[in-house]
């Protein structure tokens, strides 16, 4: 290939690898396939070969990627963690083999496993107990994972009583079925956040949640397939495994020796045909020396051992048309583009849509309207599109210009720099944004109103009953009973329909009614202010200790507490400097939900604190003095006209029209006495 000024190409390379392996190994979203990343890096490496001196100090290629996190301790490997020297082509496996039998001669045999898709491990077990899991990390280093590995039924804590070590390794894959990636993200679908993009992701995010107990819920998986001991109990691989086996570890099933390259061959054609029926995802076979004496011989080079390699199979392709690209805005106002495709078959299914990523992937394929293209199905749920067949591009075709407005509501796209998604800034303004704020604010970690659903706020805020999330705490039964609605899955494709009767409701309203005892880092969280998660939300209120403070708050204020540094301090600031937000806060507190974490001081009670009301109407607990003297002792005012001024009108039976009509016009909250109870406890 004619490469042009190879420093250029060889900076172009170092600077698109890089940022791959970010995406892959710190955002677990990566934008490209294996193969096409690996061919990639190889070109580099082919480069870099023939341009020593112009190898760049941040070349990917002298090191192997980084899965380290910060928040897990650090473990050293004791045998470092090294990757396999990876091939698509039959005539680099014969290499292999020929590699093998000079070095070792030709009684070499091999074992064919499968390669498994998911994170690499390594347990430590000392006298017959799991001491120690980790990640790989950077190969020489990996993150302290034991917690979260403890939680993984099938990764025994203590031995079978059997002739084991005393101290050895084993190291395998952990992963997720099909199945359980499934419900997975159907899980997060309803939640309202987005789902992972293949098991594989899903896998590698688990490991690394915080918390044990949201680990356990994943079903995450593991098989081993390396042993590391000083003192194994057999010379070979194959043996060691099945020892390893009667400890009561789950080594793969599917594991074939082979003495010739032929045999090699065989398997790897038969698991290219017979991975579909599997439950998981595999993405090759590695193919090792079995004998640990000529493992030793062949040693290793910098990144992986020359004793075995990995056959990876190539994603399944078809050839298909472009008809057009939508463009879809998610729940955090990112836009995707998404290319209708003449429908095509593709591993068994029926392929009509594909993933073009951002406006990026699209100009660095050319893809046009009108082309002739490759589509390709990894691992993940939608397909890509990886290559345009060129020579059947139309005469006529122009580059494909992406849109600048968002299609939802119409607002000017923005793009953060070094960020490849254009966004819709409309945060409160763009429906699917606004939806997605409501299902943040109802799931289970945040209010947890599991009475409702994606479903149910779709039709709740279509027909207009909530647009914000202080508008679910004015619904009331007759607004609910009797609506319904015919939804899609845009995942599934099957519809079904939704319909509020009786019990329907009264869970709904129950649910609402039970979401107020939220404590203050929920309700803050539940917010979805960027960059506020959960663990922000509660270290924020465990220093704040109630909104006020944290609403007027100072930047430095803000970044003095533990681990909250400038952008989410700036975040906190923008969003509590809108106005629009502060009103639906006005209301929620009205509502009785929780800003704050302090217990009430029982000598001052300040629960309406200073908040003008308008009486009006006949109440059934209260008096008409008693109901007055009830806001003043919890610190609220009485006036008598309605005016903008006044913060709420507390309605009785019999209210008055007139006012009803004025407190409607300005758009003053009217609450009803239970409401009122609740405010004041
Ligand atoms: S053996 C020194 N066996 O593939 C090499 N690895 O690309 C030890 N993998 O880091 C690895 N299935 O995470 C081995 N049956 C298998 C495997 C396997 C999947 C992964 C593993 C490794 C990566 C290399």
């Amino acid at each position: 290939m004619d490469v042009g000024n190879p420093l250029q190409r060889i900076r172009q390379l170092t600077l698109a690898l890089n940022e791959h392996n970010h995406r892959y190994y710190v955002l677990n979203a990566p934008s490209i396939s294996d193969k096409q990343f690996d061919l990639l890096l190889k070109e580099l490496e082919q480069l870099e070969k023939a341009h020593p001196d112009l190898v760049q100090p941040d070349s990917p290629s002298l090191r192997i990627g980084s899965d380290l996190t910060k928040e897990f301790a650090a473990v050293v490997h004791k045998y470092p963690m090294l990757s396999l020297s990876n091939t698509y082509s039959e005539g680099e496996l014969r290499d292999f083999d020929q590699r093998v039998r000079k070095g070792v001669g030709n009684t070499a045999e091999y074992v064919c496993e499968l390669k498994f898709d998911g994170v690499a491990i390594g347990l430590t077990y000392r006298n017959g107990l799991l001491e120690q899991a980790a990640t790989r990390g950077d190969g020489t280093q990996g993150d302290d994972v034991t917690v979260n590995i403890k939680t993984i039924r099938s990764i025994p804590l203590k031995v079978r009583e059997k002739e084991y070590p005393k101290e050895f390794e084993i190291r395998g894959e952990v992963y997720l079925t099909h199945a359980q990636f499934d419900k997975i993200n159907a899980q997060r679908i309803e939640e309202g956040e987005d789902p992972f993009a293949n098991p594989r992701n899903a896998a590698a995010g688990s490991l690394k949640l915080l918390d044990p107990a949201e680990v356990v819920h994943r079903g995450l998986t593991c098989y081993l397939y390396n042993l590391l001991s000083e003192t194994p109990p057999h010379n070979n691989h194959y043996d060691n495994m099945m020892a390893a086996k009667t400890w009561g570890l789950r080594v793969p099933e599917y594991m074939a020796r082979c003495k010739t390259l032929d045999d090699v061959l065989d398997f790897i054609n038969n698991w290219d045909t017979d991975r579909k029926h599997l439950p998981f995802d595999i993405d090759g076979v590695v193919i090792k020396v079995n004998s640990i004496e000529h493992q030793q011989q062949l040693g290793f080079t910098a990144k992986s051992p020359r004793w075995a390699i990995a056959y990876k199979f190539a994603a399944e392709q078809a050839l298909t048309k472009l008809l057009s690209i939508d463009y879809q805005v998610g729940r955090t106002g990112a836009i995707t583009p998404v290319a209708n495709l003449q429908p095509v078959l593709l591993s068994g299914t029926m392929v009509k849509r594909a993933s073009l990523h951002n406006a990026d992937i699209i100009s660095q394929l050319d893809v046009r309207i009108g082309d002739t293209v490759i589509v390709e199905k990894g691992g993940e749920i939608i397909p890509k599109i990886v290559e345009v067949e060129l020579s059947l591009r139309p005469r006529n075709s122009s580059p494909v210009a992406f849109i600048a407005h968002c299609p939802e509501c119409g607002t000017a796209l923005l793009r953060n720099e070094g960020e490849a998604a254009h966004f819709c800034p409309s945060e409160d303004g763009c429906p699917p944004q606004i939806k997605g704020k409501l299902e943040h604010f109802i799931s289970r970690r945040a209010m947890n109103i599991d009475s409702l659903g994606e479903g149910k706020i779709a039709l709740l805020y279509d027909k207009g009953l909530a647009k914000n999330v202080a508008d679910l705490y004015d619904l009331e039964y007759n607004d609910l009973l009797g609506l319904e609605k015919v939804i899609e899955s845009p995942e599934t494709g099957k519809s079904k329909m939704i319909s509020f009767r009786e019990k329907t409701v009264e869970n709904i309203l129950n649910g609402i009614e039970t979401s107020k005892l939220a404590p203050f880092h929920k309700v803050l969280f539940a917010l979805g202010i960027r960059h506020v998660g959960e663990t922000v939300a509660k270290k924020v209120t465990a220093h704040v200790g109630n909104l006020d403070r944290l609403i007027s708050a100072t930047n430095d204020e803000l970044t003095a507490i533990p681990d909250i540094g400038e952008r989410i301090a700036a975040s906190i600031k923008d969003y509590f400097s809108n106005s629009a937000h502060l009103q639906i806060i006005e209301r929620l507190r009205a509502h009785g939900l929780k800003f704050s974490s302090e217990k009430p001081a029982s000598t001052s009670r300040n629960r309406l604190g200073g908040k003008s009301f308008v009486v009006s109407g006949v109440f059934s607990g209260y008096s008409r003095d008693g109901i007055k003297k009830a806001i003043e002792d919890n610190g609220g005012k009485i006036v008598s006209a309605i005016s903008s001024k006044t913060d709420f009108v507390l309605a009785g039976e019999n209210m008055g029209p007139e006012k009803k009509k004025k407190a409607l016009e300005l758009g003053i909250p009217i609450i009803s006495e239970a409401e009122f109870d609740s405010m004041i406890g």
